[in-house]
């Protein structure tokens, strides 16, 4: 069948989230960060280097490459992550390596960095082709209109139970995915105790209501790493067996029973919600620019064939990887992180004080004026190889940057590139009828109303 561009209107942007002409006032700060993060950057962050403020503690917005250096790699020692975002975290993953600072840090890293090693991860890449196949088999028994956020989290959960656990045996989606949406509307949300800086004994609300869910994340993780060492082994050396046998090389020490739950939890968690976002709104770009998906596919399907993409497909199909790059660039998954400065320093020019709290807010970094023509449009060409070699490292920061850059990026982009190329190969994407989604920012950045799309199959 011939792969006619889908109808999209030439002027329409992709939806973005209108600053706040004034700054907000404590309370009105609170409201929109439990409503949507994205709505207290301020105009000025897309427009400048960096924008201060104080709102019961002082806080400064960072959009400023040197500055952003600073922060992520010459003195990252003084920015640990900021309580507030921690605070909503260790309840369900404890002091693991997403959250924990210092030593407990180090010694993690040095830890889990290997189990991801890129020959790991290209090990995997069989169970994602496989997932990728059933994802595409799910769609094509759908309704004409299908709503992608579910369905990419359907895949995604597929891959990471399959390469985390082996299999679903000791794990009910339904169940944990309740769960995990469960506790990002309760612990996940910013408390004004959180703002006013209060004191970690004072037990916030949102914490308490989300113990249950909680309880139930745990329990299933916690089955099934029983289960395993029960097995001995998976017979396909993945994720977990790989934290069984995992050792600092420096000390030789191992994980207890509790530091691997929290981050098996955590991975679960990571692996699998901000890659099916990344693929949600790179469906939806493409959705409404009928040349890119036609030279996306045209790129899949030359390599492809008949088959679903694999770890050795994806050096044909860099289109395709420039797809994903640019739709987390418009909307990183990770839209926003806080860090507290430990001592005085000063960032692009500006004193910054022992206590500060430190926003990169990068949802406008990526959408700075400074630093990027027609911000607000969709191009993958921007990544193109010659383009991005040549780019400053810290105006793009979907995996933040520096010793904490994301441990996982190579096994969410595998993952990425592998699902949406055997999609676009074998379905042709169109908006349907139904208002576009508000781009919406708690503890990840999502679609609010869905990313619904009629999936063609060719
Ligand atoms: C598109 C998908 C993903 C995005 C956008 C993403 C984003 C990020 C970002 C921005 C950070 C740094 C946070 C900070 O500096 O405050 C981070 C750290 C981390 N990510 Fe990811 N991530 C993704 C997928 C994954 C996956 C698949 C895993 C594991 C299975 C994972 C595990 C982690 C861990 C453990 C850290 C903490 C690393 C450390 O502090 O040493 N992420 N991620």
């Amino acid at each position: 069948m011939l792969d006619a561009p889908s109808e999209t209107t030439p002027d329409m942007m992709p939806p973005s989230v209108a600053p706040p002409g004034r700054p907000f006032s404590l309370l009105e700060t609170v409201r929109a960060s439990r409503r949507n993060v994205l709505e207290i950057i301020p105009a000025l962050s897309y427009r400048q280097p960096m924008v201060s403020g104080r709102l019961g503690a002082r806080w400064h917005m960072v959009q400023d490459p040197g500055a952003l250096a600073r922060i992520f790699l010459e003195n990252v020692d003084n920015y640990p992550k900021a309580e507030v975002m921690i605070r909503m975290l260790r309840p369900a993953v404890g002091n693991s390596l997403f959250t924990s600072d210092g030593e407990a840090w180090r010694w993690q890293r040095r830890t889990v960095a290997p189990v991801f090693a890129q020959r790991n991860v290209v090990a995997l890449a069989p169970l994602m082709t496989a997932t990728a196949e059933r994802a595409a088999a799910r769609l094509a028994g759908q309704a004409p209109e299908a709503e992608m956020v579910g369905e990419m989290l359907s895949a995604t959960f597929d891959v990471i139970c399959e390469v985390a656990l082996s299999g679903r045996e000791h794990f009910d989606a339904e169940t944990y995915g309740r769960a995990i949406v469960r506790y990002f509307e309760t612990v996940g949300k910013a408390s004004l105790l959180d703002f006013l800086q209060m004191p970690d004994w004072m037990p916030r609300p949102g914490a308490l209501l989300g113990r249950g869910s909680v309880r139930t994340m745990h329990g299933m993780v916690a089955r099934a790493i029983e289960a395993r060492r029960e097995a001995g082994g998976s017979g396909v050396d993945d994720l977990l067996d790989h934290m069984l046998k995992a050792e600092d090389p420096e000390t030789g020490r191992r994980m207890s029973p509790i530091e691997l739950l929290h981050n098996m939890q955590f991975f679960i968690v990571a692996g699998h919600e901000t890659t099916a976002l990344a693929l949600a709104w790179s469906l939806l770009l493409l959705a409404m620019d009928g040349q890119a998906q036609a030279r996306a596919r045209a790129e899949a399907q030359a390599a492809l064939g008949g088959s679903a993409a694999g770890a050795d497909n994806l050096a044909a199909m860099p289109y395709v990887r420039q797809v994903i790059e640019e739709a987390m660039r418009l909307y990183p998954p990770v839209g926003l992180i806080a860090r507290t400065a430990r001592t005085a320093d000063v960032l692009a020019g500006r004193d910054v004080k022992a206590k500060d709290t430190v926003f990169i807010p990068i949802y406008a970094l990526h959408r700075h004026e400074m630093w990027w023509e027609n911000p607000n449009g969709f191009d993958p060409t921007r990544f193109a190889p010659a383009a991005s070699a040549t780019r400053n490292r810290f105006l793009y920061l979907p995996f933040g940057a520096g010793p904490r850059v994301c441990v996982g990026a190579n096994f969410a982009m595998m993952q990425a590139q592998i699902i949406l190329a055997t999609l676009l190969a074998r379905f042709r994407f169109d908006l349907g009828d139904r208002p576009l989604p508000v781009p919406t920012m708690l503890m990840t950045l999502r679609p609010e109303g869905g990313v619904w799309l009629r999936a063609q199959p060719l």
